[in-house]
């Protein structure tokens, strides 16, 4: 045979292959049971095709022991039940907010859900992402890879969007996750891992006495209804100064805004990006490969994790909204500040902002945003690039 026709006949009997596994898959799919990665340290994740939720993340802390460090319901239903605050689940089309639930993309204006207060929260109603089944592609117990379709005018929304979510479990510790999406007619992307995090382990107090360092200069300063004004606050000086690790309970009581309850829930543009951050981005990201953006450590516990992305924001999180009416896993009430999130992603509104990084995917191109966690003990060796000369 030759080279050509063999490649084609591979390349067939692998199409086929891959239908009737898909087509097997799908078929097999129970939303609600995790598929669960493992490692050889005793890390463990995992997955559920509901929302391509982390439902469970097991470390083991300094001594050794493993605890569940994410925020979560024991029964794999209730994430879908419409009072879960985003736990675990992997969210869009576009995280974050979109001013008034209407942007022009190719001189069309469309108009998408307004789930909060006039404006668009995480994609709009019946969140798409993380209320729906994906269809497990392939499974080990070191990776799963999941897909979703997302049709034309979902939340209002164009294009059929396709997309996939790999979670990568290696030895090292490290939990990646990397969503990739394909389209068919322009359409802004913006896909987030929502997972909250106590590294203390889900069901222990509050978040206050972690220590966090953020990889970025400058947060985008909103009106109160979370809507970026459009400008640039340099952190220095500030509480959201976290170039030098920080406590989050440190400076919180001074974080007055956003209303009613204040706290942490804000975007920082990453890596040293700044008012020239739209000409350092493209198609949603600032690189190929990750880069550290956040460092957050537990002196409780002793667990550390860092955050690499290639995505040009960090929404940093502290669980302002969570009040102790939610039971969680265990039935655990979660109480204020009883998890933080660090949701990766573009910065909030850029399809209504010029001047911010934009991640509008055209037919043909590949937007493919990577969220990677290391976890490790916080008195091992910092990684490279963290400023933790100061960390006691
Ligand atoms: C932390 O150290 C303990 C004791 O050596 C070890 O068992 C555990 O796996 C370490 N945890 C991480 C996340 O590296
Ligand atoms: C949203 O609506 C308000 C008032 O209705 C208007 O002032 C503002 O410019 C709008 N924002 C966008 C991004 O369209
Ligand atoms: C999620 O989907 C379920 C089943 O389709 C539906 O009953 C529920 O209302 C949805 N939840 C939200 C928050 O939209
Ligand atoms: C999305 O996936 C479907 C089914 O696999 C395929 O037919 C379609 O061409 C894909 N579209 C894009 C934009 O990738
Ligand atoms: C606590 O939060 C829940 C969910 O956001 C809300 O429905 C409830 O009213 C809040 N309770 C109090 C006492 O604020």
């Amino acid at each position: 045979m030759a080279g050509g026709q063999l490649r084609t006949s591979l390349l067939l009997t692998i199409a086929t292959v891959c239908l009737s596994w898909s087509a097997n898959a799908q078929a097999d799919t129970d939303p609600y049971t995790a598929v669960v990665l493992r490692n050889a340290n005793g890390v463990q994740a995992d997955i559920l095709p509901i929302g391509g939720t982390i439902h469970r993340l097991l470390v083991p802390d300094a001594n050794g022991k493993a605890d569940d460090i994410v925020l979560g319901f024991d029964d794999a239903k209730t994430y879908q039940r419409g009072n879960s605050p985003y736990f675990g689940g992997i969210v869009g089309r576009v995280a974050n907010r979109i001013a008034n639930g209407s942007f022009v993309v190719d001189g069309q204006r469309y108009t998408t859900d307004k789930n909060d207060r006039g404006n668009t929260l995480h994609g709009g109603f019946n969140p798409f992402f993380e209320n729906n089944t994906w269809t497990i592609e392939e499974a080990s117990n070191k990776e799963v890879r999941l897909s979703l379709l997302s049709p034309d005018g979902t939340q209002g929304f164009p294009g059929n969007l396709n997309v996939t979510a790999t979670y990568t479990l290696s030895d090292d510790n490290t939990l990646q996750l990397v969503m990739e999406a394909t389209t068919d007619k322009t359409t802004p992307v913006n896909l987030a891992q929502h997972s909250y995090f106590n590294l203390n382990g889900q069901a222990r107090d509050t978040v206050l006495n972690h220590v966090v360092y953020i990889n970025g200069l400058y947060v985008t300063p909103t009106d109160l209804n979370q809507i970026p004004n459009g400008e640039l606050a340099a952190v220095k000086g500030s509480p959201f100064d976290f170039t030098h690790p920080h406590s989050i309970g440190e400076r919180i009581g001074a974080v007055t805004f956003p209303p009613p309850f204040g706290g942490y829930d804000h975007n920082w543009a990453l890596f040293g990006l700044g008012t020239d951050a739209a000409s350092k981005t493209f198609d949603g990201v600032v690189s190929e490969e990750p880069k550290l953006a956040a460092s957050v450590y537990s002196t409780l516990s002793g667990r550390a994790m860092d955050l690499s992305t290639n995505a040009p924001g960090l929404q940093f999180y502290s669980g302002n909204n969570l009040n102790g009416s939610l039971a969680g896993k265990g039935a655990y009430l979660y109480p204020q500040h009883g998890g933080f999130a660090m949701e990766s992603q573009v910065w909030p509104d850029f399809v209504n902002k010029p001047s911010f990084p934009q991640s509008i995917l055209s037919p043909g191109q590949l937007y493919r945003h990577i969220w990677s966690l290391k976890f490790y003990n916080h008195t091992a060796a910092p990684a490279p690039g963290v400023q933790t000369a100061s960390i006691p």
